[in-house]
């Protein structure tokens, strides 16, 4: 299997980190990769790395329950808007994400966070250029293995539903909304690459995504506007397409009302790029 297809399938959100520094060549080595990833508008975005716990400490929150817990992560990678805007967004989500599955990839471990951090003083740490926004932040370092952080790990990800995930028959229609989708009358590669895409993670595990089969393309439709959930879920779609060689890539279209039409979209839904 290929080492990207691996790290998808591994890949988990972890919350507790160890102090184990991690080696500065594999810190340049997700620098690196994080301007050579794949990216989905013409200014994308770009990735900052804040070193030790006390900065990170300064940078994360931890007022909104068990599911913000994110501990002692030695590295945040700070994802930066060049403006803001949903395709700057999804664009994140993208480019972080390829940077997160080469983290996995390289042993590390990874949570991103939207929900428990201060995107102010992310912004004054890494330095903002004028417009630039700190819109999320991803934990990076090597898991506390001990028990009690395993069990943390454990627990958190339960609570936050993070080991569901929707079957794909849920989030797949086929030709227009509403109308079943069946694996068994589908391109074989499509269903893997399906696959794959859908264990990618999302806030709250939401899973905002679906998918309609068209004769000739692909079209992902976001439920919720989230943006950043849909550039991640592209790239692991972009990525296991790129290892199972099924053709074709990203289209954005986001908010196309022709499109929401013709798909026979309801109102919470809507168009964001089309495979082809
Ligand atoms: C955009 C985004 C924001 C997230 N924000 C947080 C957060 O603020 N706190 C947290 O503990 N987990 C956060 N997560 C992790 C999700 O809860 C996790 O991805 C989901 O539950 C699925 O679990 P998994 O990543 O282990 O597969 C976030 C994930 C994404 C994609």
């Amino acid at each position: 299997m290929s080492e990207v297809l691996a790290a998808i399938r591994r890949r988990r959100s972890i919350r507790s980190y160890g102090d184990r520094p991690v080696e500065p060549s594999l810190l340049e080595q997700l620098l690196a990769a994080s301007g050579a990833a794949g990216r989905l508008t013409r200014a994308p975005p770009r990735v900052a790395l804040v070193s030790g716990v006390e900065q990170t400490r300064r940078i994360l929150t931890y007022m909104v329950g068990s599911y913000g817990l994110v501990r002692n992560p030695p590295y945040l990678l700070v994802g930066v808007l060049p403006q803001e805007s949903d395709a700057a967004r999804l664009d994140l989500g993208y480019v972080l994400e390829q940077v997160v599955l080469e983290a996995t990839r390289l042993g590390l471990a990874t949570c991103w966070i939207t929900g428990s951090y201060d995107a102010r003083r992310a912004g004054d740490i890494v330095g903002l250029a004028p417009g630039e926004v700190a819109a999320a932040v991803c934990a990076l370092g090597y898991p506390d293995e001990g028990r009690w952080s395993r069990l943390h790990n454990r627990t958190v990800r339960r609570l936050a539903g993070g080991h569901r995930r929707k079957p794909l028959t849920e989030i797949i229609f086929s030709e227009r909304w509403g109308e079943r989708w069946s694996p068994d009358q589908s391109d074989p590669v499509l269903v893997s690459v399906l696959k794959y895409a859908r264990l990618a993670p999302s806030a709250t595990n939401r899973q905002p995504w679906r998918f309609i089969v068209r004769s000739g393309h692909v079209a992902l439709v976001l439920v919720r506007p989230a943006p950043i959930d849909g550039g991640i879920v592209m790239a692991h779609f972009a990525l296991a397409s790129a290892a199972l060689r099924y053709a074709g890539r990203w289209e954005v279209q986001l908010g196309d009302g022709t499109l929401a039409q013709e798909y026979g979209l309801p109102k919470y839904a809507s168009p964001v790029a089309l495979w082809k």
